[in-house]
């Protein structure tokens, strides 16, 4: 049966076919002789039993059978001449590709490589190239998912950005074709280590006495590659010269240029655990660590090294953030005159401190009433009890409001999920929310409904957290239900948790149509026009929806936080309690972030405007990174100046005129969402077309840089 539906698939594609004669060879072919066949069908199945071999050699004089990957140079193709018309080569069943040839690595710098690579031996078709990068080794604290892109079947170098700095890759490539995916070949590769992504704060001076100082370093983390050794840099404050990290010597040799400043020392990284004193004179790493001057005022920084290969990074604390003690000058004049001055000085100084510290009594007496009334917030903000509409962060206003059972008015809302129709798996984490794990689960009823569902600890929450929990809860219960919202479905309370019951989607847009990512059949994704166009009317109609209900300002829009349920029925998330992020990396929505926000203006629904046209992108370049590779910390910058997505071949003037609208300098000049929506719905009803999804002379997908969407999570997971 596989065989069969096999056969029909290769005819409908390209005509070869398992038994299709290939050519005859001649003396000299190798190849391996299995043994006496009874003609030809038994010999291709004992080729594709053995081994799953590409070629069937069948002498159909003596019905010796043989099998072989390869032709060599010693086989002519069909026609056979006379001199081999007895020995006759046939395809056995394996079609894929082999390995590409000589992959080799050219160059490599902090955040890219560049590789080469020939084509298979044995080839029917290439489609297209995949590269793969898989992490085997790196410094970050993180490990995204393998990068990947693809190229056309034409390629055979490429350079791979948005690496990891000091981080070694198995490169992986194969030809795909649409017999099956070929074999892969694979290289390693490390690229060299970067500036080391945080500098160490300055040591913490313990005590001074004499010439020592005892200070106590601090570790640093660096992601773009090790840390080799730390370094104890003395700065003799009353030097004149300015401290440059570029020039800094060895006591000796700083001495003899009169620096003021030099190493005292280089320490391995399990030895900055321990207090360190300045000025012992011994020797550290090389470095002589000079007794100080008694008398001169130091100021004592860390440097961190990191070293690989040939390519040593030094970082050292920042300076600017050191406050400068003088000591105290010796006064040694006996003059009236500065008796007098310093009488005065006196008087004025007590006087100045007699109002301090009444002011300061008065301050700690305000402080203290505030104090008992936030005490008593944090009682009633318990979940189980009453909990006030508190406003002002955390501070209740002299002239007191009549408190409101706020989370009461809240749960009567929305429906109130019985516990026992309510599963949660605790074992399947869905993700993090901003006040809770997220787990998929089960709402029992007469089918089973699948959810998601936000465990919510009341004792985990700060009080202000609380306050910000319920808040999102409110704008959660107060947004309408409407089919392209996610919905909320229900609470439930135990005595402690409060779990927060969302719908689940199968899928989130980004995935999909990164998945739906495939050239067959003359087209480079398995999803059609009309859908994605569907996505964004879905998206469209959430956004608006959003925005009439008047209650939340959706400030996350991107692919990723767009859910999809089986319908193909695309649902705005992540907005609210419904932002919830992978354990471990979160988005860096700086690529879908309108010009304005950038120079601090505030949200609008006309900053939506301009992420969601960034969407409509996204949804057109099939799930590739706006902007590509042009690192995070550049847009914004680059944006201001007037980068702008671009008009890919497939997108449709009218589509890109409506999206570049969007992204105009001046707010009011972006249309609304109900405007887009029009204009989407009319050309959708009208079958005008927005986009062209097929392949073309040339084509390549945008790329797909997962390291500039996602970033390491820093918020602690609850
Ligand atoms: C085939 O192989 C034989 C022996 O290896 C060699 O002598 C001969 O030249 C080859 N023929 C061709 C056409 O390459
Ligand atoms: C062997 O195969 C060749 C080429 O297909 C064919 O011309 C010839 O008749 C066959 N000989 C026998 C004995 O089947
Ligand atoms: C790597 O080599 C290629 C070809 O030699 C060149 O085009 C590219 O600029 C090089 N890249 C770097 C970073 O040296
Ligand atoms: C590359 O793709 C084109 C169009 O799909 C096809 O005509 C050509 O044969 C392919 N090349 C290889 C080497 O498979
Ligand atoms: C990579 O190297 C370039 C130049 O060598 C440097 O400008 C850049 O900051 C480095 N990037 C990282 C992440 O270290
Ligand atoms: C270091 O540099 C030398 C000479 O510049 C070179 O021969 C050597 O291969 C380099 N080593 C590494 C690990 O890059």
């Amino acid at each position: 049966m596989l065989l069969f539906l096999l056969l029909i698939f290769l005819q409908s594609s390209i005509c070869v076919e398992k038994g299709d004669l290939v050519g005859c060879f001649k003396p000299g072919v190798e190849y391996f002789i299995i043994k006496e066949s009874r003609g030809l069908l038994e010999c291709l199945s004992v080729c594709v039993e053995n081994n799953n071999y590409r070629y069937a050699v069948l002498n159909n004089v003596t019905s010796k059978c043989g099998c072989t990957n390869f032709l060599g140079k010693n086989y002519s193709q069909i026609p056979c001449d006379e001199s081999c018309h007895d020995c006759n080569i046939y395809y056995a069943g394996n079609f894929a590709p082999t390995m590409p040839e000589n992959l080799a690595v050219e160059n490599v710098t902090n955040t890219s490589a560049y590789i080469l690579w020939e084509k298979p031996k044995f080839f029917l078709d290439i489609r297209n190239y995949q590269v793969k990068a898989n992490v085997i080794k790196t410094y970050a604290n993180y490990i995204g998912n393998p990068q990947w892109w693809t190229f056309t079947n034409n390629t055979y170098d490429a350079e791979l950005g948005s690496l990891n700095p000091g981080t070694k890759y198995n490169i992986l490539v194969q030809a795909l074709s649409s017999y099956s995916d070929g074999e892969v070949a694979s290289i390693i590769l490390q690229t060299e280590i970067g500036d080391p992504d945080n500098i160490p704060f300055l040591p913490t001076v313990i005590k001074r006495e004499g010439s020592k100082i005892t200070v106590k370093l601090n570790p640093v983390m660096n992601n773009n590659g090790p840390v080799t050794s730390y370094q104890v840099v003395v700065i003799d404050q009353d030097s004149k010269l300015f401290f440059q990290p570029e020039s800094l010597k060895s006591f000796q040799e700083s001495k003899e240029d009169e620096l003021g400043y030099y190493i005292a020392a280089e320490l391995q990284p399990k030895q900055v655990l321990e207090d360190f004193v300045v000025g012992d004179g011994k020797t550290y790493g090389g470095f002589y660590n000079a007794p100080l001057n008694p008398n001169s005022n130091y100021l004592i920084i860390e440097g961190m090294v990191s070293s690989a290969g040939n390519i040593t990074k030094v970082v050292y604390s920042d300076i600017s953030t050191h406050v400068y003690k003088r000591d105290k000058t010796n006064l040694n004049s006996n003059s009236s005159v500065l008796v007098t001055a310093l009488t005065i000085c006196v008087v004025i100084v007590s006087g100045i401190l007699a109002v301090i510290v009444i002011f300061y009594i008065y301050l700690r007496q305000k402080a203290f009433k505030r104090r008992l009334r936030r005490l008593r917030d944090n009682q009633e903000l318990a979940m189980q009890g009453p909990i006030l509409e508190v406003v002002n962060e955390g501070y209740i206003p002299e002239e007191e409001v009549q408190p409101i059972d706020h989370y009461n008015v809240l749960k009567q809302k929305v429906w109130r999920i019985p516990q026992n129709l309510l599963k949660v798996d605790n074992k399947t984490l869905v993700g993090v929310g901003e006040f809770g794990s997220v787990h998929s689960g089960m709402i029992k009823k007469e089918d089973d409904i699948p959810v998601v569902v936000v465990v919510i600890y009341d004792k985990k929450l700060s009080s202000i957290n609380k306050k910000n929990m319920l808040r999102d809860l409110d704008l959660l219960i107060k947004t309408d239900k409407h089919k392209n919202v996610l919905e909320l479905i229900g609470l439930c309370e135990t005595m402690d948790i409060l779990f927060v019951v969302l719908e689940a989607a199968s899928v989130n847009l980004k995935d999909l149509l990164l998945g739906s990512r495939d050239t067959s059949g003359g087209r480079f994704s398995s999803i059609t026009e009309n859908q994605a166009v569907s996505f964004m009317i879905d998206i469209a109609k959430g956004i608006q929806h959003l925005e009439k209900q008047k209650v939340v300002l959706h400030k996350r829009l991107c692919a990723r936080n767009i859910l999809v349920n089986a319908n193909n029925v695309a649902k705005v998330s992540g907005y609210g309690l419904c932002h919830y992020t992978h354990q471990n990396i979160m988005p860096d929505y700086t690529r879908w972030t309108a010009v304005e926000i950038f120079s601090n203006f505030p949200h609008t629904h006309k900053s939506n405007a301009w992420s969601f046209a960034c969407i409509m992108w996204e949804i057109s370049a099939l799930g590739g990174t706006p902007y590509g590779s042009i690192p995070n910390n550049e847009i914004p910058g680059q944006i201001k100046r007037g980068l702008r997505l671009v008009q890919l071949p497939y997108i449709s003037e009218e589509l890109y005129q409506q999206m570049f609208d969007c992204w105009q300098v001046e707010p009011g000049e972006r249309p609304d969402s109900s405007a887009i929506l029009q204009m989407l719905t009319h050309c959708q009803v009208n079958s005008l077309p927005l986009l062209n999804f097929e392949l073309y002379p040339g084509f390549q997908y945008e790329q797909f840089y997962m390291d500039s969407e996602l970033v390491a999570r820093t918020v602690p997971i609850l």
